[in-house]
């Protein structure tokens, strides 16, 4: 079971639970089985997850691409004690909002909900493709070596490069620069949405922030780039702003003050 909004990928099965028809269409039929439900509806997730038919349930604790939506943990923790009582595993994607992209390593840790996997990639290998799945012992046990290999998968190039990107998220003093920073960017993109009629709202966690306009989001996103300032769209009118970790306050000073412009 996935969700309204997500964004799991446009690998064959990652698509089937990928809420973006768009993507979809071209590479129907899809991997079947996959329901995408109502996304925060405790009455459809209690009646959905199936004990005799849910295999596993997978959630962005923070959705990216669906327009940078913390999600609401205490329907986070309904859904693990549903896993728990039905036998379902529960997946948290951690591929964009984890390793310390909303200041702490997991996203999940602001939730209080452990999840039984968790899937990592994007900075994992700074820059370099590398995907990690992290799991608990009772799911790795229905795993043997081989069953989830790839021929490129944890070469010594990438490894090394993803071993120094966690011992620097690991340096003292790194998730708290992250939350520093990211509670001021947070708190300038507020004041900024205050002062703008097409902004409607701004979320998030950390460094990865959305905000959500009256139209569409994709010429802010032009406008800001010829300014020279690099952010993306998530869904059609929401831009995001997912800085690197190490950017300097000036920098997202500088930022903000272009977002400014462009939103005028
Ligand atoms: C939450 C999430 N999961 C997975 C992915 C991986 O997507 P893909 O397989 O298309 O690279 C992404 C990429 O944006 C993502 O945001």
């Amino acid at each position: 079971m996935a969700f309204t909004g997500a964004f799991h990928g446009r690998l064959f099965a990652s698509l089937a639970a990928t809420d973006r028809p768009d993507y979809r269409k071209p590479f129907e039929p899809l991997v079947p089985g996959v329901h995408i439900v109502p996304l925060e509806d405790w009455a459809v997730a209690d009646r959905m997850i199936s004990a005799n038919r849910t295999a596993a349930v997978i959630v962005e604790p923070v959705q990216g691409e669906g327009g940078v939506r913390p999600l609401d943990p205490e329907w986070l923790g309904f859904l693990r004690e549903l896993c728990d009582a039905r036998g379902a595993a529960l997946v948290f994607d951690e591929v964009q909002c984890g390793l310390g992209r909303t200041g702490t390593l997991f996203a999940y840790e602001q939730t209080g909900v452990v999840p039984d996997v968790v899937t990592l990639a994007k900075p994992l290998g700074g820059g370099l493709p590398m995907g990690a799945v992290l799991l608990t012992e009772a799911v790795a046990a229905a795993l043997k070596p081989g069953d989830h290999a790839t021929t490129f998968g944890g070469g010594p190039l990438v490894a090394t490069v993803a071993l120094d990107v966690l011992r620097t998220i690991a340096e003292p003093g790194f998730l708290a620069a992250v939350r520093e920073k990211g509670e001021a960017l947070g708190a300038a993109l507020s004041r900024l949405a205050a002062v703008s009629p097409k902004v409607v709202a701004v979320r998030g966690r950390g460094l990865m922030w959305g905000i959500e306009l009256v139209e569409p989001a994709a010429p802010y996103v032009t406008a800001a780039r010829e300014r020279g300032l690099l952010v993306c769209t998530a869904g059609a009118q929401v831009i995001r702003v997912v800085p690197p970790l190490v950017v300097t306050r000036e920098e997202l000073e500088r930022a903000v003050a272009i977002l400014g412009e462009v939103l005028a």
